[in-house]
């Protein structure tokens, strides 16, 4: 799968959701997050991220190892919705997320 990673938070540019051919980057209070069960791997949104908060799980940096975690550990209420539009936003951001550190 993909995952998004910190560069998202407060800043939510939201490239990333058109390019998404199965709509599975879901949006929460401060950042994006792609559902790990429903991203194709097709990798068009990682291009167009500007802050390059995007990246396949393999190749994330350590400093956001710990996103591929969060991404599937936000939907554990969730489930699977098959779609990010029909869904709206999410009610809370994953806990590490909603206390991480507003960016300067
Ligand atoms: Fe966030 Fe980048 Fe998408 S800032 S909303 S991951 S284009
Ligand atoms: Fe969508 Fe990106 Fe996955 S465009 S299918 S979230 S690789």
């Amino acid at each position: 799968t993909y995952v998004i990673s910190q560069g998202c938070i407060d800043l939510k540019d939201r490239a990333c959701v058109d390019e998404c051919p199965v709509d599975c980057i879901y949006e929460g209070p401060r950042m994006l997050y792609i559902h790990p069960d429903e991203c194709v791997d097709c990798g068009a949104c990682e291009p167009v991220c500007p802050v390059e908060a995007i990246a396949y799980e393999d190749d994330l940096p350590s400093e956001s190892a710990g996103y591929l975690a969060i991404n599937a550990e936000v939907f554990a209420d969730l489930g699977s919705p098959g779609g990010a539009a029909g869904a709206g936003m999410m009610p809370a951001d994953h806990p590490l997320v909603a206390a991480a550190q507003a960016s300067a």
